[in-house]
């Protein structure tokens, strides 16, 4: 673990432990004349806010010419601020450095997959491998912890803003081969260990010593899938880095003060579990709206769900960000309205700022913001909302925040979301494995972890995320949607536990090195189930194949693995092809899927393994949503169709009706 590690904020800390929700907004008092910021600070702290972030983009405002620093605006605006009661979190302000020393030092841009320099002109034109950057990254962040670091205003630090947004996290410059090369010399010592690794006698791929290695880009065809993986390790580790130096900084200059990154919705472009390592806090941008656009579902779910989103992307990432923050979770962004950078920018139904509010809550978020206090009539993102119109006047999520703090006094205090019975393990290793050898175009690893996860949800089951790292005490089901690359204490742990396990398929299916195992897959996973995958095939629908479990026939899905098994066959193939063959085999306690399920079979799936676990289930919510934080229990309805909600006779109803409206919310407390 980092040096860091040791140094994180205090978890009892009021700013982490707060007794009840805590709300924010992001602010931007740079974009506004300085007359209005008083007035904008009394009308945060009368709507209810606590919180207010500011500072991410700000370096350019601070240090207008090099070495020369202007912190007047900063100064002021934090004490108007602070003195207006809200708690600051002020931004490093690396995600955008000024134009002078992009200037001064073009060996900070990135290089695209294009192969093209990423130029200025908007954000996040940096290179994670320039040396220079690294240096100049943490000037400006001692300039501002020294500044800021004892401020009694200033409660919490940001770093940087949102890594990987604009896909940003793979660069192709001279900067990142030099440091790529060095990697791997480190990781492999000798060119005859990575030639090794990368099987590189295959093709005539041979390197005779690490400088001759290139990054993987405009290869002919496919680079190997080690070098694409070790790529994106290496990626990921510069990303960790390049945030550690920050976090060392403020640790050093800014003592109790709580650090987060603001991270986006399930990006897998670097190991967040392993960036949070340094974090007191993981913060992460919710815009459910985009999300849906953008996302999984098929088109007629998405026509339906089009102003309430997805009903569990948002709880799915709440649920992985609680874990990198190994409890602790903040929504640094809550969308309040139209953005402007989805395929389309629809507006979300009346309500829906306020439900996702309270299902941050009930998902074990602390502090929820705002994204952002005024909508900018200039630039980039002037069709994005704020909680006021350009002109000052509230819009919609102004309401609906008032609503919200209002809201709050009506809950009992000092509620904790408590451990889930089902984990869901989320590995990033394993969906670079998988991106680096997806093998069918349809083979989504992300979407078919949020299935599985969805699939749990409709039943009204509450789940926690888990990486391979996190102990395993107390699940009754561990379920391991893509486990491609299983790590040795993770198998340890998962022997140790009392928990019955699923696996999908691909799991077990790939070395590190990424190599088919010896022995077959699923490698090391035949310490807990007795099979060999003899033969894998991608299918171009997700109703290829059909299979018959128990007493039903289901349609399988777009992946199938033919294999040799030992265990009890719960599941076969029913199709022309191979009929008979096993689609889910398992033994006492471990249970191991071969195909990807369509949404029917995998419910009946889920139904079947929570039966299993001994773990209760409500039949199928539909577009109704549930989550538990302590004794209170958080009902939501994503449909457009009014439900009944299943509240059971001891419960007090605290907020809300026993009949849920659409986009509307309901708590009870169970007496
Ligand atoms: C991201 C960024 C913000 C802003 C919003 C717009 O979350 O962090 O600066 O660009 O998107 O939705």
């Amino acid at each position: 673990m980092s040096s860091t590690v040791q140094s994180r904020v205090d978890a009892t800390s009021t700013d982490l432990t707060p007794a009840m929700l805590e709300l924010g907004v992001c602010y931007y008092p740079e974009q506004w004349p300085r007359e209005k910021w008083p007035e904008d600070a009394a009308r945060m702290v009368e709507l209810g806010l606590d919180w207010v972030r500011i500072g991410e983009f700000s370096w350019s405002a601070v240090e207008p010419e090099p070495g020369q620093f202007d912190w007047s605006f900063m100064d002021e605006a934090i004490d108007v601020l602070g003195k207006a009661g809200l708690k600051v979190i002020l931004g490093t302000p690396t995600a955008a450095p000024p134009k002078w020393l992009i200037d001064r030092h073009p060996d900070i841009l990135a290089v695209g997959p294009d192969g093209h320099v990423r130029r200025f002109g908007a954000r996040r034109h940096y290179c994670f491998s320039s040396r220079t950057y690294f240096r100049e990254a943490a000037r400006i962040t001692r300039a501002f912890v020294e500044r800021y670091g004892h401020h009694p205003f200033v409660r919490a630090w940001q770093t940087d803003n949102e890594y990987g947004d604009h896909d940003t996290i793979y660069s192709y410059s001279a900067e990142a081969e030099r440091a790529f090369r060095l990697w791997l010399e480190n990781r492999y010592g000798t060119i005859d260990a990575l030639n090794e690794a990368w099987g590189t006698r295959f093709w005539s791929m041979r390197y005779r010593h690490f400088d001759e290695v290139d990054l993987p880009l405009h290869v002919v065809e496919e680079p190997s899938p080690t070098h694409l993986v070790d790529f994106v390790r290496f990626s990921s580790d510069q990303v960790v880095q390049f945030n550690r130096q920050q976090v060392e900084i403020i640790r050093a200059g800014s003592p109790g003060r709580p650090v987060t990154h603001n991270f986006m919705s399930h990006n897998i472009d670097f190991d967040h579990f392993k960036l949070s390592e340094d974090l007191d806090v993981a913060s992460w941008d919710v815009y459910p709206m985009g999300g849906l656009i953008n996302g999984r579902l098929p088109d007629e779910e998405k026509a339906r769900l089009l102003r309430t989103g997805d009903p569990d992307q948002v709880a799915f990432n709440h649920d992985l960000y609680r874990a990198a923050g190994r409890g602790r979770v903040w929504v640094m962004e809550q969308q309040p309205g139209p953005v402007n950078w989805a395929a389309h920018n629809q507006a979300p139904a009346d309500g829906m700022v306020r439900l996702w509010t309270w299902l941050a809550y009930a998902h074990g978020v602390d502090m929820v913001a705002y994204f952002r206090w005024r909508q900018a009539p200039f630039a980039q993102e002037q069709f994005h909302a704020g909680l006021l119109l350009p002109d000052s006047t509230p819009d919609q999520a102004f309401h609906e925040t008032a609503t919200v703090a209002a809201e709050r006094e009506r809950l009992p205090k000092n509620r904790q979301r408590e451990r889930a019975k089902v984990a869901l393990v989320m590995d990033y290793e394993s969906r670079w494995a998988s991106r680096a050898l997806p093998q069918g175009r349809t083979y989504q690893a992300s979407a078919i972890c949020l299935d599985w996860y969805a699939a749990l949800s409709r039943h009204g089951v509450d789940i926690d995320i888990v990486s391979q790292e996190s102990d395993l005490e107390g699940y009754a089901l561990v379920i391991c949607p893509d486990l491609l690359i299983p790590n040795t204490g993770f198998i340890e742990r998962l022997k140790a536990s009392q928990a019955k396990v699923l696996f999908g398929p691909r799991s077990g299916s790939k070395t590190p090195d990424m190599h088919i195992p010896d022995g077959l897959p699923p490698g090391p996973l035949r310490d807990l189930i007795d099979i060999r995958v003899t033969r894998v095939e991608s299918l171009p629908s997700p109703e290829s194949e059909t299979v018959l479990h128990g007493n039903r026939s289901f349609a399988a899905g777009t992946w199938r693995e033919t294999i040799e098994t030992g265990e009890s066959v719960l599941a076969t193939f029913t199709g022309a092809y191979r009929p008979g063959s096993p689609a889910l085999v398992g033994n006492a306690g471990v249970r191991y899927l071969t195909a990807l399920p369509s949404r029917e079979w995998l419910d009946a799936l889920m139904r079947d393994c929570l039966d299993w676990a001994g773990i209760s289930w409500l039949p199928d919510l539909g577009d109704i949503r549930l989550a538990r934080r302590g004794d209170l229990t958080f009902a939501f309805n994503f449909g457009t169709e009014a439900k009944e909600l299943p509240i059971p006779a001891n419960a007090g109803i605290l907020v809300g009706e026993s009949y849920l409206e659409p986009a509307g919310v309901t708590i009870w407390r169970h007496i």
